[in-house]
């Protein structure tokens, strides 16, 4: 149950507001003067506080300079009576979250403290490193995050962060879908010196593109019909903190050269004003898409590229580090049968080694809700095959359906594997090397696939049987042992 503060002189709203939120389910404390409010503070924990700006005794700015300075995260939603609102917005330069004019809409209070609260969980939600020394805490309803996985190449995902995290530069984290980008974005943010600023997460393709920009950057009153009070941007709010741009590669290119502005300069501009804005906030980006080739094709800008990609950080996908699974599948075991209550703690060998030969197209998502599915549907105390049955069939049922481009993908991914090792070995006649490997290799596995029936075999590969028998001839050389 979210815990909300309440901090105004006037006991009528206080009545109001305590009845409005314990209506919604929240536990409510309130306050009637700023110094009564920093003692509670400094005893409890709260997820969002709401402060009066004019009280007597400390005011609402004195307050929240003194929340602030005791390293508070909570959201802190300053009000104001109209007329105010410039003073409101100097009390968000003073880490307010936001404001309220007084008299308020219900509606309007609503969509505040909703937006408020998810950013409180979000800045609380911490994400912990494998090698962590820091005490993992446990809390009665929620399993701490954790990235999971050592294999060699997660691993360096760790090294850069580690390397990064304190550094206040913007980071580009790349990776197919499920591989753990916010995941990583949120252990950054945890490990950073920022971590009691703003985090703000950003679904860039998620915002319809008609609101992107004032939702992004704000607008002023009067900005357009129905703006009827200046409103505070996303990237404007999260000033000292950390800004995560989820799905960057869908930004509109408007957008991009603000954003390149916010980069560069540290300002930005309000829809509908004339004056610039200064703001200080560390990017993290994230894209499951190839921006090389969004540069390439001009859908993406190449200088915020270059911006952004000074740190970046490849999330590999699962298939191309198996040797995480094993502690993947002990992690989500081990946090659903806590969540449903289910004493399931083992896999079978076999459940396993599907789990080894599957490419999981969706990454750790994937896995994490296939433990979550094998768990719920266990009646004992060990996943079996049994309990991957839709897995099983999905794995079919996504090599049908898989399209040439994600075929493309898929053999382009193998081939950059392989590559480098065949560059080492030799650095003449590549192009010939290369072809005539995939030529072996097909011809081999046609011939297995047609039970060495060579003409329905050349019929399979598209080649005369000629052909056929030249490229066997040729296999066959390479393959005599005189030859070694
Ligand atoms: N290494 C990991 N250890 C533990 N959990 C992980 C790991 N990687 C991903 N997860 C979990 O997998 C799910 C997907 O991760 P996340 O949302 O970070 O992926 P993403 O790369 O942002 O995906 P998308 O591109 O679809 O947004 C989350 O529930 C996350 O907690
Ligand atoms: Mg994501």
């Amino acid at each position: 149950m979210d815990k909300i503060l309440l901090i105004d002189d006037d006991e009528g709203l206080i009545h109001f507001l305590s009845r409005f939120f314990q209506r919604k389910g929240y536990a409510v404390t309130s306050c009637l003067n700023g110094g009564d409010a920093v003692n509670k503070i400094s005893e409890n924990s709260f997820d969002l506080i709401l402060l009066d700006y004019k009280m007597p005794g400390l005011n609402g700015i004195e307050t929240l300079r003194r929340i602030k300075a005791g390293h508070v995260k909570t959201p802190v939603i300053i009000m104001t009576a109209y007329g105010n609102t410039d003073l409101a917005i100097e009390a968000m330069k003073c880490g307010a979250y936001d404001y309220l004019v007084k008299p308020f809409e219900r509606e309007e209070l609503s969509r505040i403290v909703f937006d408020a609260l998810a950013v409180n969980r979000q800045m609380k939600e911490v994400v912990f490193l494998p090698d962590s020394t820091e005490a993992i805490p446990t809390s009665p309803d929620k399993h701490p995050l954790k990235i999971i996985g050592n294999s060699k190449k997660m691993q360096e995902v760790y090294k850069i962060v580690g390397q990064i995290a304190e550094k206040d530069v913007p980071v580009l984290i790349t990776g197919e879908s499920g591989t753990g980008k916010e995941l990583v974005a949120k252990a950054i943010y945890h490990h950073s010196s920022r971590k009691d600023k703003p985090f703000i997460p950003i679904n860039c393709a998620a915002i319809p593109e008609n609101l992107v920009e004032s939702e992004l950057f704000g607008y002023e009153r009067g900005a357009f019909t129905g703006a009827e009070r200046t409103h505070i941007g996303k990237i404007e709010r999260c000033n000292s903190g950390t800004c995560f741009m989820d799905e960057i590669g869908d930004m509109a290119p408007s957008l991009q050269a603000k954003l390149l502005r916010v980069l560069q300069e540290g300002e930005i501009e309000r829809l509908g004003g004339n004056r610039t804005v200064g703001v200080d906030v560390r990017i993290i980006a994230a894209t499951n898409k190839d921006l090389d080739r969004e540069v390439r094709e001009g859908r993406f800008r190449e200088d915020l590229y270059w911006r952004l990609k000074v740190i970046s950080l490849n999330l590999p996908p699962l298939r191309k580090r198996i040797e995480d699974i094993d502690a993947l599948v002990k992690y989500f075991l081990f946090r659903f049968s806590e969540e449903y209550n289910k004493p399931v703690h083992h896999i079978s060998e076999s459940a396993l080694k599907r789990f080894y030969s599957y490419s999981w197209p969706g990454n750790v998502r994937e896995l994490e809700n296939c433990v979550r599915r094998a768990v719920l549907l266990c009646s004992g105390n060990i996943v079996t095959q049994e309990h991957l049955l839709l897995l099983e069939s999905k794995d079919e049922y996504l090599l049908q359906k898989m399209n040439r481009e994600q075929l493309i993908e898929r053999i382009k991914d193998k081939l950059e594997d392989i590559i480098p090792e065949v560059l080492s070995i030799s650095k003449q006649d590549i192009h010939s090397n290369i072809i005539e490997i995939v030529e072996d290799t097909l011809i081999t596995k046609a011939l297995e696939e047609c039970g060495n029936n060579q003409v329905q075999a050349a019929k399979m590969l598209g080649i005369s049987r000629n052909t056929l028998r030249h490229r066997m001839k040729r296999l066959a050389v390479k393959r005599s042992p005189l030859l070694l």
